[in-house]
């Protein structure tokens, strides 16, 4: 690990003692030890200062010292309180109230206000739409005929014959379009569940934002640059990502974006997309001739395991206080 990593891993360890001290009383002595000890870890990351490289190291000496004046005033506030124990008639009103420890935004929630905040300032209104949705939308409407091996793309989770919980967000495409007339420009969050093998990067439950844009003379050329400006913004200029051509029954051409995860040195698949398919327009009462469309469907949880080096989807859903506490 870089020493970079190590200071914030020691940072956050410490926060979390600092909790545990505060909502279990454990001894904040012990802390103190473990961190500001002649050999505890911040000692220890003086240490390794050595081995940065000449023009790092005022870097990394001025946050080690920063953490190390964090830490100290943390607990001296707490070790002056113990202190006083025995004077216990003597009420010290300046002292500070203890504090409580606080959640914090989920790292998935998070991800989705990023979303929703760069397709807002390019002018996508937010939607949303039922999970539980009639095989119709989730299907029949976007062009997968009954019995047509399209539907074996997405393992799917039924609650009858004809009701399912549904596998992506491209149901509520069709509700945005019998319930508005063109145009429209909608971005829709929401949870979707697939009946799939569970491994690092699928799950039976994720999140998507599905994107819609339907007006007169719409591009392929628009799609790209909408979607290349979303990249840039969420992932940075030099992010790098790949456009391959792709089958979808709703959209006719269809892609698939795919980007760079540097931590396992290969593509990751963030995102289907293309133009909406004549035949869907026709199903919701669109005329093809006049009106054109782009759709997107993007995986969140994907996005957030490039942005933020998450090696398992699992983790967004264990509810583990030590991989939520990373993000706050
Ligand atoms: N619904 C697709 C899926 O879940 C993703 C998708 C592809 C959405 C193309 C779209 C689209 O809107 O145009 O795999």
């Amino acid at each position: 690990m870089s020493l970079d990593g190590k200071i914030k891993s020691v940072k956050n360890d410490f926060l979390a003692d600092f909790d545990d001290f505060q909502t279990q009383n454990t001894d904040i002595e012990n802390i103190r030890q473990k961190y500001l000890g002649r050999n505890g870890l911040v000692a220890v990351l003086f240490k390794s200062l050595g081995s940065a490289s000449k023009k790092d190291r005022p870097k990394y000496g001025q946050l080690l010292n920063q953490l190390k004046n964090d830490i100290t005033s943390k607990i001296e506030l707490f070790s002056s309180d113990l202190d006083n124990k025995d004077n216990s008639d003597i009420i010290d009103i300046a002292l500070p109230g203890k504090t409580y420890p606080i959640g914090s935004v989920h790292i998935l929630e998070q991800t989705l206000n990023e979303i929703k905040k760069i397709f807002n300032d390019i002018g996508f209104s937010i939607a949303y739409g039922p999970e539980v949705d009639d095989d119709y939308h989730n299907f029949g409407a976007l062009n997968f005929p009954e019995h047509h091996p399209a539907r074996d793309m997405q393992d799917t989770f039924f609650i009858n014959k004809d009701i399912v919980l549904r596998t992506h967000t491209s149901n509520v495409q069709i509700h945005l379009m019998e319930e508005n007339d063109p145009p429209l420009r909608f971005i829709v969050p929401g949870r979707v569940y697939r009946n799939e093998a569970i491994s690092y990067k699928s799950y039976c439950l994720f999140h998507q934002v599905e994107g819609l844009y339907v007006d007169k003379n719409v591009s392929f050329g628009q799609l790209k640059g909408c979607l290349e400006y979303f990249v840039k913004r969420m992932f940075g200029e030099n992010c790098k990502m790949r456009w391959r051509p792709s089958y979808f029954p709703f959209t006719e051409p269809s892609a698939e974006v795919d980007i760079w995860d540097e931590q396992r040195s290969q593509w990751m698949e963030i995102l289907g997309c293309g133009m909406v398919d004549p035949e869907v327009f026709n199903n919701v009462g669109y005329d093809p001739k006049i009106w054109h469309g782009y759709a997107f469907g993007m995986g969140v949880e994907r996005i957030a395991m490039l942005k933020h080096d998450i090696e398992d989807i699992r983790l967004f859903y264990n509810g583990d206080i030590r991989f939520l506490r990373q993000f706050r």
